[in-house]
């Protein structure tokens, strides 16, 4: 109906509109779609890319293919530089001079092969999970996963945080199953809806880790006690928690049970165990390309079996799943990438809170940073890469809210105080040269509260070796934790 209604709008536009021609009445699609994008401009909305090409040696930094000058990243989701690191760059030349750059095919005619038995293993490894299944991308997996789950399970209902990600939106439709949208982190919109359906009939609920846009994380062990009270099966999305939280970088679910994870003794109760469904992203933290989702083998046989989205396309080159393969073995071993990163996001958001500049609080590795208007948010971004040559992308609807518009700064690993301090020092200056409200306009507005601070972050000062502790030993000070203590003395005073 809705359709329907939407089409006989666009008709009766066209018609009066000109873009049938009178003489001969065929449609003028060209002038259609100008009008499309004049539209999108007008409402600010219209999406700008900037070229850049990014220097393998020199992580974050990217050449400006408009100016030829290096502009600094700090909006990146290869978050840990795993897209240059050396265990990933050898694996992918091999498998490129050994097997050539393409797979052949899609996994049922001539794509299946070692090299991606060999990730999915190390997918399975990573997650504890019996089975994973991998896909060219993310958005892929999520679709694919979402959609096939929802059409095969009889009558089954859907219940979506509101801030999932398209790719999680686009399986539910194509589900065609009944769904609920639930607000965001909220465990009692959550339940009022699942306690409306009867015991027996089959439930999903669709969450992410972290969200991308705001940073927040999860409740993720009290979503899987409603699930179990209601009878449900959670799928969770972890794209942007790979690698970057903990002990062996499988996620946030890894992260909330560290020392069971960290020791080796997790007691079927662990959120990683808990959850049914693991989706992730290989393009984020693993710094390659493709995405998976991970749970039990009959139901990863499941998805493998009936998934359009997964069954129709051409597997990914050898080469980058040998690279996706490196990166996960790499994490499993070594944490010191994400601990460089989570420390590096410590400071930075401690320095922007002493300024008053307005990070949206959250837990989590992002820096939202609220502007709150189209044009304005676009104006910083242009004046940061311009004159500072610092790129942040510009967020805004339908990202984000109209009037929740706002960058989303992603440090790294690599984005050390010098860079800090420059970034923020340009920051200052833009909000004072625009006008734009800081952090305590934005608390007094209430859109978050003073004592919700942006400086309580998931990895704890123990687990960045900021703090000492009976059970491990850091190193008695360091110039980030100097800085650390004086900023909080700050805050008390
Ligand atoms: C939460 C979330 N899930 C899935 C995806 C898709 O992942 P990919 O970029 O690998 O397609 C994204 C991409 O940004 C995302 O933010």
């Amino acid at each position: 109906m809705a359709a329907q209604v939407r089409y006989s709008q666009l008709a009766r536009y066209v018609r009066t509109r000109g873009f049938l021609q009178q003489a001969c009445y065929t449609f003028q699609y060209e002038s259609l779609y100008r009008h499309i994008l004049d539209q999108k401009k007008q409402d600010q909305t219209y999406r700008y890319f900037r070229s850049i090409s990014r220097l393998r040696d020199q992580f974050p930094f990217a050449l400006c293919n408009r100016t030829g000058k290096k502009v600094d990243v700090w909006c990146s989701n290869d978050y840990l530089g795993m897209g240059s690191h050396p265990a990933v760059i050898t694996a992918m030349e091999r498998d490129l001079r050994t097997y050539g750059a393409n797979s052949g095919g899609s996994r049922n005619i001539a794509g299946h092969s070692p090299r991606v038995e060999a990730l999915e293993a190390s997918i399975a490894q990573l997650h504890k999970k019996p089975a994973a299944l991998y896909f060219s991308s993310g958005f892929a997996a999520n679709e694919a996963a979402l959609s096939t789950l929802g059409s095969k399970l009889p009558d089954c209902v859907i219940f979506s945080d509101e801030l999932n990600h398209a790719s999680m939106i686009d399986g539910i439709r194509h589900a065609k199953a009944k769904r609920h949208i639930w607000k965001h982190n909220d465990l009692a919109s959550l339940e009022a809806l699942l306690a409306s359906y009867p015991l027996d009939v089959p439930k999903i609920i669709a969450f992410e880790s972290v969200y991308s846009m705001c940073g927040t994380i999860a409740p993720i062990h009290a979503i899987c006690d409603l699930a179990e009270k209601y009878g449900a099966i959670t799928f969770m999305d972890e794209a942007h928690a790979i690698g970057l939280y903990g002990p062996h970088g499988a996620g946030v679910a890894e992260h909330i049970d560290f020392a069971a994870h960290e020791s080796g003794r997790s007691n079927g109760r662990t959120a990683m165990e808990r959850v049914n469904i693991i989706s992730g992203s290989v393009s984020k933290g693993l710094g390659t390309m493709g995405g998976y989702i991970a749970g039990s083998a009959a139901l990863i046989d499941v998805v493998r079996s009936f998934a359009r989205g997964f069954i129709f396309t051409t597997t990914q080159s050898p080469a980058v799943m040998a690279g996706a393969h490196a990166a996960i073995q790499h994490q499993l071993q070594d944490r010191n990438g994400r601990i460089r990163l989570q420390r590096n996001v410590r400071a930075v958001k401690l320095k922007m809170a002493a300024v008053d500049l307005p990070v949206l609080p959250n837990r989590s590795h992002m820096v939202p940073l609220m502007i709150g208007d189209a044009e304005l948010t676009q104006r910083v971004t242009d004046i940061l890469f311009d004159e500072y040559h610092i790129y942040v992308q510009a967020i805004n609807s339908p990202t984000v809210a109209t009037s929740m518009e706002r960058i989303r700064i992603s440090p790294t690993g690599a984005h050390g105080p010098a860079q800090q301090d420059a970034l923020i020092d340009a920051l200052v200056d833009i909000w004072g040269r625009l006008g734009l409200r800081k952090a305590s306009d934005w608390q007094r507005a209430g859109v978050w509260s003073a004592h919700e601070a942006a400086t309580t972050q998931l990895w704890t000062d123990e687990q960045l070796g900021l703090a000492s502790s009976p059970s491990r030993v850091s190193p008695p000070s360091s110039p980030l934790h100097d800085i650390r203590l004086a900023l909080l003395s700050i805050f008390t005073e």
